[in-house]
């Protein structure tokens, strides 16, 4: 096997704080969240992003420390369905920088965003409109943006892109859709037009389709101003910035991104007579990703034919992205030195299935023995938030670490929280 003599370089400290003494305090498996590093991440988009309102999306990460540091750091958010948006408002969020997404918006959904008083509603089905003129009533008003899909792929995985013309989001410009849905908003009194919405995908490595989409809507607004005099102050780009996952991959250059998505819409819209809307962009991961790790303990070695598994306390049920996405991730040893060599490993987790890996082929050192910590780095986005209750383990708690001290954010799911749903016998 290819191996370093690399020593182990041993304790490593986010936020001024060993991450072997938050294993210790709060047990494993544990997710860690760097608050600075989150709150720098939010100013590094409103540096590179000035006049554009940067919604988080909320789906990447959501717990209430979470939602004030967004309001702190003067972001909007973008919340899926009104469970994010409930809890972001009952935390004190504005709810007038809030936009409410979701391809299948309950009658519950609906009702909530209006009663809270969400800022937009985007809509995302030809049906979801009539619904909602009749849940604002005709004395009322609401503001929203037309989903449409653009027609362009990209992503990271075919799962997580959602600006082609085949996947359950939007609605289609080229099919006559979206231009069909906004004429029928048009004619609802109570609802007010602000803009126009796309997201093309997650994980997004490249500035072009940004700049393919930006196009592509503001073709699509210079055909409403013709047909219906229509000028939209708003235009939302979505999410999807990549980060790197592990040493070596590319982030997308956001002041790349933020410069040349500028100089597109200037260029377009002066092209279409248009003035230059307002920009609106929901980065999620981007934000939450790189500021979170994970931290698991290692429970077993084993070796089967010329492969050692190394099974930790965690696994797809807090991290199911490698069993969904193929995601690749850079687990390391922490909390003592070695110098033992690098051995190629793969890690994996205690659930009761085969596809249950952390990480495939990677190299850790060979000593790497139960009782050991393992940290995952990058892992503050799309984990918990999409993490299940396989085998009744319990959800991780989560620990914020900011100047030289941990806190709890969210305690640990324990077996009387699963057991109190449990009401029938
Ligand atoms: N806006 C909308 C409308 C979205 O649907 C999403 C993500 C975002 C913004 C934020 O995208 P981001 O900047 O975080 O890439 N579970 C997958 C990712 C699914 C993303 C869903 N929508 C994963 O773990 O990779």
């Amino acid at each position: 096997p290819a191996s370093t003599a690399e020593p182990c370089p041993g304790d490593l400290a986010v936020g001024g704080v060993p991450l072997a003494e938050i294993a210790d305090r709060f047990g494993t498996p544990v997710y860690v969240l760097d608050e600075a590093e989150v709150r720098e991440r939010c100013r590094t988009y409103r540096d590179a992003f000035p006049d554009t309102e940067i919604l988080y999306a909320a789906k990447a990460f959501l717990c209430r420390a979470m939602i004030h540091w967004m309001d702190e750091e003067g972001l909007g958010l973008d919340v899926c369905l009104a469970g994010e948006l409930e809890l972001a408002v009952t935390t004190g969020f504005p709810a007038e920088r809030i936009v409410l997404h979701g391809n299948a918006k309950s009658p519950r959904d609906l009702e909530t965003a209006l009663r809270l008083g969400v800022g937009r509603i985007v809509i995302d089905s030809p049906s979801e409109i009539a619904r909602l003129a009749a849940a604002v009533g005709p004395h009322g008003h609401q503001k929203v943006m037309v989903r449409v899909v653009p027609g362009i792929s990209a992503g990271g995985h075919a799962k997580i892109r959602t600006g082609t013309e085949d996947q359950k989001f939007g609605l289609s410009i080229s099919d006559g859709y979206a231009q069909h849905a906004i004429a029928r908003i048009l004619d609802q009194p109570q609802l007010e037009l602000t803009g126009l919405h796309c997201h093309l995908g997650s994980q997004i490595t490249s500035v072009k389709p940004y700049l393919a989409a930006a196009r592509r809507l503001v073709g699509l607004m210079a055909r409403l101003h013709e047909q219906h005099g229509l000028v939209l102050p708003e235009l939302d780009l979505g999410g999807g910035h990549g980060i790197a996952y592990r040493p070596g991959e590319q982030a997308l250059d956001l002041t790349t991104l933020a410069r040349k998505v500028r100089t597109e819409l200037a260029e377009a819209c002066a092209a279409a007579g248009l003035p230059v809307p307002r920009l609106i962009i929901e980065p999620g991961r981007a934000i939450a990703g790189p500021a979170g790790i994970a931290l698991y303990r290692v429970l077993a070695v084993k070796h089967t034919g010329n492969r050692t598994y190394i099974a930790v306390d965690g696994g797809m049920s807090d991290n199911p992205r490698p069993a969904l996405y193929g995601v690749r991730y850079a687990p390391r040893l922490i909390g003592r030195r070695t110098t033992a060599e690098r051995a190629p490993v793969t890690v994996v987790g205690r659930h009761c299935e085969a596809g249950d890996v952390l990480a495939a082929d990677i190299e850790l050192p060979a000593d790497v023995r139960p009782g050991d910590l393992l940290a995952v780095p990058v892992a503050g986005a799309y984990h918990l938030s999409m993490a299940s209750g396989y085998n009744l383990v319990g959800r991780p708690p989560v620990a914020a670490v900011s100047d030289g001290r941990a806190r709890l954010l969210v305690r640990r799911e324990s077996l009387d929280d699963i057991r109190s749903r449990d009401v029938g016998l």
